[in-house]
């Protein structure tokens, strides 16, 4: 049940037939170089984009905007020490920013770090200190038709932890990395019981565990769900317990802080607490502010409480679950379970002509937007050249903002694009930026045939 009402708006249009092969065209067939004004539902994302509520919208007046010793910060302080059980915090612009002064402060060149899988920004960040990052998930979690039942397809495999550390030596290892939920595992998520099996292999080898907190709630409302052992707690206790076992989170605030901007290293131990803290100065700004305006370090800690409110993230996840099940309905073929912030379509099966080169993932999203100015993301060969990972298109839903209208016309986009799916043809890139890892954000591509789109 939706859990909230509106009381701002902002006008959306659906752009017709003629300006959306316009703007795609314009745009070299890649949807990170199109206007938003010409997108009507927008699921590239759900970083940044949800709706902070009226508590933050009047806790942004408080904002503290102070150089040094803010009393924003110092709220936002208490909410991570209450949410998340940190006693150090420091703030970062957003993510990213946190990844750079944590793992800056914690590896050297030729480290290894396992993590269950790392997001693009980590694994470039650990690549940036001379480290090589290994992703450990579940076998069963790359086919996306393996197991639609299986709880925590998100965890960490143990065995192939094992077997890294084995390889290289435990003395190369010195952190972890559980990434909770495991957003480029399809936003799966990751149990407390393999939290805590991490937890303990990380102390075997005296290594740091870091957990990479971006979807703490919506990982946390998971396991409310779906592990017996803590049937009875709440998504606040969830929280506590999870990363109880971790030294060290980073955060991007604009997943489950529900802000549009911002993140934080929280962490236990004090020496690393100074190292973050000198480096904050350097590549963020002064400890007390780190990137942030003092109005939203106030949001920050608003939206870090509201997160963990039941009513909310368990309608999230329904509201996910619901994108899921309607386009399951209709003949798309989905990666299951859901995830907590997307949905994740499986492109191969769902254009089993369009051979991996010719980006039948690409293919799908370029059509999905030619049929209803639906915005959304490949993960597949497109993205990550080389890597041998299945073809994904994720539907990221912005938390808060669309309601079962959008959802609708979303299935409907899709059910079209599914009755004609053996028309569409694949892709090439004719434009590619000198590093080929961060093409999908700025490439240029052809269609190999005339996009065909159905009639408004
Ligand atoms: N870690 C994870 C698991 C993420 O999903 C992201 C961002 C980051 C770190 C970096 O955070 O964007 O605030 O710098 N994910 C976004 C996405 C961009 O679309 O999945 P950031």
């Amino acid at each position: 049940m939706r859990s909230y009402r509106a009381k701002v708006v902002e006008p959306i249009t659906l752009p017709d037939r003629d300006r959306r092969e316009a703007a795609l065209a314009a745009a070299g067939y890649n949807v990170f170089n199109l206007d938003s004004g010409d997108v009507y539902v927008d699921l590239l994302t759900d970083s940044g984009t949800g709706a902070m509520s009226h508590e933050q919208w009047a806790a942004l007046q408080r904002g503290d905007e102070s150089y040094a010793g803010s009393r924003s910060f110092a709220r936002l302080e208490e909410a991570v020490r209450e949410v998340m059980g940190f006693e150090h915090v420091v703030p970062a612009h957003q993510g990213r920013g946190a990844e750079n002064l944590l793992y800056g402060a914690l590896l050297e060149e030729g480290d290894v770090v396992p993590n269950n899988t790392h997001f693009d920004t980590t694994r470039a960040h650990v690549a940036n200190q001379g480290a090589d990052p290994v992703d450990c998930p579940l076998q069963v979690a790359l086919d996306p038709a393996g197991d639609p039942d299986r709880p925590f397809k998100g965890n960490m495999d143990l065995d192939r932890l094992e077997a890294v550390v084995d390889e290289v030596g435990a003395g190369a290892v010195p952190v972890i990395v559980l990434t909770i939920t495991n957003n480029s595992m399809a936003g799966q998520p990751v149990s407390v019981e393999n939290t805590r099996a991490v937890a303990e292999f990380a102390a075997e080898i005296d290594a740091t565990l870091v957990v990479d907190a971006c979807r703490f709630a919506e990982n946390a409302a998971f396991v409310a769900d779906r592990e017996a052992a803590l049937d009875d707690a709440s998504v606040a206790e969830i929280v506590r317990e999870q990363l109880s076992y971790a030294d060290a989170v980073i955060m991007s605030g604009k997943k489950d802080a529900l802000v549009n901007v911002g993140g934080f290293v929280a962490c236990r131990d004090e020496a690393l607490f100074e190292a973050v803290k000198q480096r904050a100065i350097l590549y963020e700004g002064f400890p007390t502010y780190g990137g942030m305006a003092g109005r939203d370090l106030e949001a920050m800690a608003v939206g870090l409480r509201e997160a963990v409110a039941e009513r909310y993230v368990e309608g999230r996840l329904a509201s996910v679950a619901e994108l899921g099940e309607r386009l399951a309905d209709a003949g798309v073929p989905v990666y299951r379970p859901f995830g907590g912030h997307a949905v994740y379509v499986d492109a191969e099966r769902f254009l089993p002509h369009v051979e991996p080169e010719a980006f039948p993932g690409q293919a799908l999203v370029c059509a999905a937007y030619l049929e209803g100015a639906v915005r959304c993301v490949e993960l597949g060969s497109f993205a990550f050249p080389g890597a041998d990972r299945p073809e994904l298109v994720r539907l990221a839903l912005p938390r808060r903002t669309y309601g079962r209208e959008h959802l609708e016309h979303v299935a409907e986009t899709f059910a079209a694009v599914h009755g004609r799916r053996e028309e569409l043809g694949g892709l090439d890139v004719v434009d590619e930026p000198p590093n080929p890892e961060l093409r999908h954000f700025s490439a240029e591509l052809e269609p190999r045939e005339p996009l065909v789109s159905a009639a408004d």
